[in-house]
């Protein structure tokens, strides 16, 4: 949610995984499968929209490419 990326979308993104895993930022899904956690950096602003995946940090996530992510997981 830093600048770099928040200008580039990452508004969109959280707020399409929010939308596919039916969760807020800080919240888990009931089965455990996906926690969707927010930071304000993470030093990758060359690359924004940053997402960080079980540890692999993305680059120029797209809202699409998030829900096909979650897809994956649940
Ligand atoms: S603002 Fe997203 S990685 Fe820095």
């Amino acid at each position: 949610m830093g600048t770099a990326c928040y200008v580039k979308g990452a508004d969109k993104v959280i707020a399409a995984v929010q939308a596919q895993a039916k969760i807020k930022s800080g919240e888990t899904t009931p089965d455990n499968k996906v926690s969707l956690l927010t930071a304000r950096c993470i030093g990758a602003c060359g690359i924004a929209p940053a997402v960080v995946y079980d540890g692999t940090v993305t680059p120029r996530a797209t809202p699409e490419s998030a829900v096909e992510q979650i897809k994956k997981w649940m």
